[in-house]
């Protein structure tokens, strides 16, 4: 029997006006010049204004400071920037806000920070992660569980390919879920990052490794996000599914610990290549890759179909996956997440690059069941 770490770590505050805590959270860290990090898009929304008001909005460039360039897949010249943000600025902590991609800038800002100058290409030589600033992650997205989650995906300039930068020193001190904060995201964006962190739910639960805690965390998450995804969608003030989906992302995020499989390996560079938000990328090739997965595991997704509330249980293997995909399949066209990869300019021409880049991507080795270069392509053809 290998030996296996279960993790669960990060204190976090829950609920309406739960963002209220964060000057006594700071103070408790022993923070008093934080940065925030976020995007440009983000601080033109109400949620900003929120967080504005709660630090005071006078003292913004006198006790706390932002910085706004994050990109949507946030490049390495984003963290180097942040990081010089926090020097310039004498910064002592970091309040990174957003979706997924400040909250992974914000996070790995603080590593350049202390090591100016250092290559994010070579983080894997890097051994002293310690002494890191403390990090509060307050997402605006339900979808990437990032501000859960042990790393930071940014695509690096050498290789413009999207890392996944790993170490537990990366963790958040606090995570402050507010719903209110997410009430403005538009639906499309609810959609998309909601798909993402039903992914999560569904490719850690069905990955092969020995994780029981991951397991249940996985198939509740998704319990949560087949009830409230469609209503925060349809209402975005519905207070109650917007906290549902923040709790499930986080929950989803937890669960991957795990690990992922074909479906962000497919994700990733169309990203990279193709600038598609990483949401939708999972969105529009989650269908498919069910079906290879239940192909080569019949039964696979049964549980997942009981977390939907099907009637699975009597059916044999291969019905209660039939079932559960073409539940999945009308969910997500509930979502107006029915779509090709083609409609958002993806083309038949980037398909080589496509394969070779989720080919290097290590997600699908941890996939339900093996997949090869030719499955790739071949999933790829199908969503295209
Ligand atoms: N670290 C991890 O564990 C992890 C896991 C999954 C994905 N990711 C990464 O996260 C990134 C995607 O994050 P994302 O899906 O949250 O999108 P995002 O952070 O790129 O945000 C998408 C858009 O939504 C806008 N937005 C965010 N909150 C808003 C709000 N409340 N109101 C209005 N607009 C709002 C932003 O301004 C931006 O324009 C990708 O780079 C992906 O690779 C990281
Ligand atoms: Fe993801």
């Amino acid at each position: 029997m290998s030996l296996t770490a279960f993790s669960f770590p990060t204190r976090t505050l829950y609920g309406a006006g739960a963002l209220a805590e964060l000057p006594a959270a700071l103070a408790k860290l022993g923070v008093s010049r934080p940065l925030v990090v976020t995007d440009g898009g983000l601080v033109k929304t109400e949620a900003f204004a929120q967080l504005a008001s709660v630090l005071g909005a006078s003292n913004q460039g006198k006790t706390w400071f932002v910085f706004d360039g994050v990109h949507p897949n946030p490049i390495e010249e984003d963290v180097r920037q942040a990081a010089a943000a926090l020097r310039e600025n004498q910064c002592d902590g970091v309040v990174a806000i957003g979706g997924g991609s400040p909250l992974d800038a914000g996070k790995a800002a603080r590593l350049l920070a202390r090591r100016p100058g250092f290559d994010l290409a070579k983080f894997y030589d890097e051994s002293d992660w310690s002494g890191l600033l403390p990090l509060v992650a307050i997402p605006t997205t339900a979808g990437t569980g990032s501000e859960v989650g042990r790393s930071s995906v940014i695509t690096l300039d050498a290789t413009h390919r999207k890392a996944v930068l790993f170490n537990p020193e990366m963790l958040a001190k606090l995570v402050i879920l507010d719903p209110a904060l997410t009430v403005g995201l538009p639906p499309h964006l609810t959609a998309a990052t909601g798909a993402d962190a039903l992914t999560h739910c569904i490719e850690s639960f069905t990955c092969p490794s020995f994780h029981p805690m991951c397991d249940g965390i996985a198939l509740e998450g998704a319990r949560l996000i087949f009830d409230a995804l469609p209503k925060a969608y349809r209402d975005g003030q519905d207070l109650t599914a917007r906290g549902h989906m923040l709790v499930a992302a986080a929950m989803g995020a937890v669960a991957f610990q795990k690990d992922l499989g074909v479906v962000h390996s497919l994700a990733h560079p169309l990203s990279s290549i193709c600038g598609m938000h990483h949401g939708l990328a999972n969105a529009l090739c989650l269908v498919a890759s069910m079906r290879l997965c239940s192909a080569r595991r019949p039964g696979l997704y049964r549980r997942v179909g009981q977390a939907a509330g099907l009637e699975v249980i009597q059916l044999s293997d291969a019905e209660a996956d039939r079932v559960t995909i073409a539940f999945m399949e009308s969910f997500l066209a509930g979502l107006g997440l029915n779509r090709k990869l083609s409609q958002f300019g993806v083309k038949p021409e980037h398909l080589d690059a496509l394969v070779a880049q989720a080919w290097e991507d290590p997600c699908h080795q941890t996939n339900a069941a093996p997949v090869t270069l030719a499955d790739l392509r071949a999933l790829y053809l199908e969503v295209l």
